[in-house]
């Protein structure tokens, strides 16, 4: 039987080229407003995106900034790197799993992800990679769906949960802020533009 990582995968391999589209609605209707905010917290000269997809952040990259972007789906890579060519992004794609990065300890001023550690088959991993690779005094920040705090819709996501993993490879029912308040870091702080499942979250190390 396939591990957890490669069913995970296979399912970013086959949604790529139809991802944009499928997410269309929703992220004209909420997402794009959210990516605005959470992207305009960015600072520092180092930047780090994880979970590139296809590369939807490319519009709220800042001018400045000298950025890394990784994924582990070359086929998710490949629509970015259309994107990045198309649109003349500045920035480094490269094929990595956010559970085991290549970069230094303490290389990156921001670590930004969004909607990505719904789908980490071991997120408390990728989220220690992610304080690992953070310079002291940086930040990492998040853009994430969670569980419901509300009891019954909880239960309904619980329930639904196994169906929406086969069909588009992300589960609905993690439990990111208690994972990054489980890291080291010095601060965990949720935007007020957070709802019940929808988190902004800033991490400072
Ligand atoms: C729901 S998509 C979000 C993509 C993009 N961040 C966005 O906001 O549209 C999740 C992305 O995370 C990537 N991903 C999942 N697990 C990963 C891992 N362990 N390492 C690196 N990328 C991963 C998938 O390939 C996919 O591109």
């Amino acid at each position: 039987m396939p591990s957890e990582h490669e069913q995970t995968l296979k399912r970013y391999n086959r949604i790529a080229p139809f991802y944009d589209v499928m997410e269309g609605v929703v992220e004209g209707l909420f997402f794009s407003r959210l990516r605005k905010t959470i992207w305009a917290q960015v600072q520092g000269s180092d930047i780090l995106e994880v979970g590139v997809g296809t590369g939807k952040n490319f519009a709220y990259y800042p001018q400045q900034a000298t950025m890394t972007g990784i994924d582990f789906s070359p086929v998710m890579l490949q629509q970015a790197k259309i994107k990045k060519q198309k649109r003349n992004v500045q920035v480094d794609l490269q094929q990595m799993d956010v559970e085991s990065l290549y970069y230094a300890d303490n290389s990156f001023d921001t670590v930004i992800g969004t909607f990505l550690f719904c789908s980490v088959p071991r997120p408390k991993r990728g989220l220690q990679e992610l304080y690992r690779v953070c310079k002291p005094g940086g930040q990492v920040l998040l853009l994430e769906h969670v569980l419901s705090s509300q009891p019954t819709m909880a239960s309904m996501m619980n329930f639904l949960n196994p169906a929406v993993k086969a069909m588009m490879g992300a589960n609905i029912n993690r439990q990111t802020v208690k994972n990054v308040q489980s890291c080291a870091f010095q601060k965990v702080l949720l935007d007020p533009a957070s709802g019940h499942i929808i988190k902004l979250i800033k991490a400072i190390k």
